[in-house]
């Protein structure tokens, strides 16, 4: 099927999922809300933070839109980010509710109450104080995913520093990148943690980042979980364990201003250096908390949430720390891979946990989907109410399975698209209002302007397809590319304005409902994670061996879209290794230099690339080979045999 007949029969949906009159009746997000916010959108999201939040000092100012496309949300009011996530919902007397199941990868558990978790968090907050941590500092954080990463994390906000961090797959050369962009003081890391059956080993990555001596970083904190042996450089590394035992628990929560900066979090653009996307405190906790609340139809007396992402990614932020915390939720946080150490593994957790809300990636379910539905079928899952999926387009076919095999035919599926840049879910179904459909995620959330757009500015209508752009600021919005304002004006808004560019292709159905079709940029989607072209390219032409190296995302069944990399060697290496040996030696370099991540799936060697008269590589043909299309038209390539020759050699 070409891609146009696929468009075509995915916009002709006709599936329909309207949510039960129950489901309708007890959800908290409502249609009214829809009105409320066309009605007058900034005085709707000024109620939303003011219901949702504690703000030491009220705002009075909504959005100063005054100087796009830098944006400030209640500027002038003030509120700890840390509090609202625990020490309110304490003294509220909720302090014996658990905040966090802790499911370890080898079976060991511990549940975390607020209260634990606030005292936790001070004596954290008062530790890394100590060791001279204020305001605006920058922090990294290189863990698994343990309690200890969200009490560090927390920490730092509840000192009005800022953290990044980074997720434990990336390399130690990734690594030391952002902590110099961020200009980092701290580490806070882990000894190792724990997946598929072994210990990975985390802090011996941070050695080798920081071994010239050459940095910022003054302290590295290892938290104790892999148990595997660990160098030592005394006077800057320091144990968790030993250093938390004699902090006290007492700790005042400073109020910090609205825009103060809470996190840095790099991502994958276009070119060939990660971003670090900025985020900061007020508008961003207040869109989190409201759709993780109205999304997910959180009922936090009842019940029990899980978000299977690593904090090292935006949804690890805004959907496990930061959304379900100021929600005062329960949930379930669990350290290692789904197939550990069986492939039934994340089923059982539902069903020992009773977890009612599970939001998870489409790349996940289509590996499930492959395993068969007799796993899953072997646990009880019916305590799953709602459902949700993020980080790439969903198929039609995975949707249904996951509403029949783990939703029991009933429970509603929110589609949330999102990004790094927008902090939040932007579109998406209310699951007690709208009627859903397989593959689309549908609307804005109440209060988010979102447009199609053709490249020259025009909207598009139903039954077409354009450019994503987001017309209003929203709370949650980018505050900007750490320290490159010049990066991010370029990036998000020199195409529309004042209108933010997602990068992302879509496609307005007959009812205008918003069908996303992957990024028309060089970013790559490989099971919800973000990568780009640009930056695998530098890392192949890196190795001594490459001359010159093209990388394209071509279609993958269960990933969504497979890294492949064409290479060209330098001359004095052609023909002295294998293909095999080659591709071998190339994916474990770029391990090395960004992470297991971001390993070609396949390498081929090749004499030439397909190149236009003005010497652009033309990477959609390069795509058409990988995916086994026949190319198209190869008029303005300079010599069309090259072409024959590539496709010659992919096909043996
Ligand atoms: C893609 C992840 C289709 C999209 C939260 C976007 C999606 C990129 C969806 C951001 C979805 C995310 N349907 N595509 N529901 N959600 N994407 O920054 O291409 O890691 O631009 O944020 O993922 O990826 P990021």
């Amino acid at each position: 099927m070409s891609k146009e007949q696929q468009i075509d029969s995915l916009l002709h949906e006709e599936r329909r999922f309207p949510p039960s009159a129950e489901f309708a009746a007890q959800a908290i997000g409502q249609a009214s809300l829809y009105e409320q916010a066309s009605d007058d959108r900034e005085g709707f999201w000024a109620t939303q933070s003011r219901e949702l939040l504690h703000w030491h000092k009220p705002f009075t100012e909504v959005l100063d839109w005054s100087n796009p496309p830098f944006a400030k949300w209640f500027a002038d009011g003030t509120l700890n980010v840390a509090y609202n996530c625990l020490d309110r919902h304490v003294a509220a007397g909720l302090g014996d509710r658990v905040a966090l199941h802790f499911e370890g990868e080898p079976g060991d558990r511990r549940d975390i109450t607020y209260a634990e978790l606030t005292s936790e968090v001070k004596k954290a907050a008062n530790l890394l104080s100590s060791l001279g941590l204020t305001q605006g500092d920058r922090v990294i954080i290189y863990m698994p995913l343990l309690p200890e990463a969200i009490i560090a994390m927390l920490a730092v906000a509840r000192l009005g520093a800022i953290h990044s961090v980074v997720f434990g797959g990336f390399s130690a050369e990734s690594l030391r990148a952002r902590i110099d962009d961020a200009e980092a003081k701290m580490v806070i890391t882990a000894d190792g943690g724990n997946r598929k059956g072994s210990v990975f080993p985390l802090k011996a990555a941070v050695d080798q980042a920081l071994a010239d001596g050459k940095t910022s970083v003054e302290k590295v904190l290892v938290v104790q979980r892999g148990g595997n042996e660990v160098e030592w450089t005394s006077g800057r590394d320091l144990w968790w364990h030993e250093e938390m035992t004699p902090m006290s628990d007492d700790h005042r929560a400073e109020a910090f201003e609205a825009e103060n900066p809470l996190f840095i979090l790099y991502t994958s653009g276009t070119t060939g250096k990660p971003k670090g996307i900025l985020h900061t405190s007020g508008g961003y906790l207040t869109q989190a908390s409201f759709t993780h609340k109205n999304v997910f139809d959180l009922h936090p007396e009842t019940d029990v949430y899980w978000c299977t992402a690593d904090i090292g990614w935006i949804t690890g932020h805004s959907y496990v720390v930061y959304g379900p915390l100021a929600n005062g939720a329960t949930q379930v946080i669990y350290e290692g891979t789904p197939d550990t150490p069986h492939p039934g593994r994340w089923w059982e957790i539902i069903e020992k946990y009773g977890v009612s809300i599970f939001y998870t990636a489409p790349t996940a379910i289509r590996t499930f989907m492959k395993l068969g539905r007799e796993i899953p079928q072997k646990f009880d899952l019916s305590s799953l109410r709602v459902l949700g999926t993020v980080g790439e387009p969903i198929n039609p076919e995975a949707w249904m399975w996951y509403r029949e095999v783990i939703g029991g035919n009933t429970t509603p599926i929110v589609d949330t698209w999102w990004q790094t840049e927008t902090g939040a879910i932007m579109i998406s179904a209310l699951p007690g209002v709208t009627s859903t459909k397989p593959g689309s995620a549908q609307v804005p959330i109440p209060g988010i302007c979102v447009d199609v757009l053709t490249e020259d500015g025009q909207q598009v209508g139903p039954e077409a397809g354009g450019l994503l752009v987001i017309t209003e600021p929203w709370p949650s919005m980018l505050r900007g590319i750490w320290r490159d304002p010049e990066r991010f004006q370029e990036t998000y808004w020199s195409m529309f304005g004042t209108r933010y560019f997602a990068g992302d292709g879509a496609h307005l159905d007959k009812d205008s409902d918003v069908w996303l079709l992957g990024r028309v940029d060089d970013v790559m989607n490989i099971s919800g994670h973000r990568l780009s072209t640009m930056e695998i390219e530098s890392a192949l032409v890196a190795h001594p061996m490459t001359a010159e190296a093209a990388v394209v995302g071509a279609h993958d069944d269960t990933t969504g879209q497979a890294v492949v990399a064409f290479v060209i060697l330098k001359s004095r290496f052609a023909g002295t290794l294998s293909d095999e040996e080659v591709s071998h030696q190339l994916r474990a370099w770029v391990g090395e230099q960004i992470g297991a991540i971001a390993k070609p799936k396949r390498v081929f060697v090749v004499a030439e690339l397909p190149k236009t008269r003005s010497g652009k590589i033309m990477r959609r043909l390069l795509r058409d080979i990988a995916e086994g299309r026949d190319v198209g038209d190869t008029t303005t390539l300079m010599d069309a045999s090259v072409i024959r020759t590539i496709s010659d050699s992919v096909n043996e």
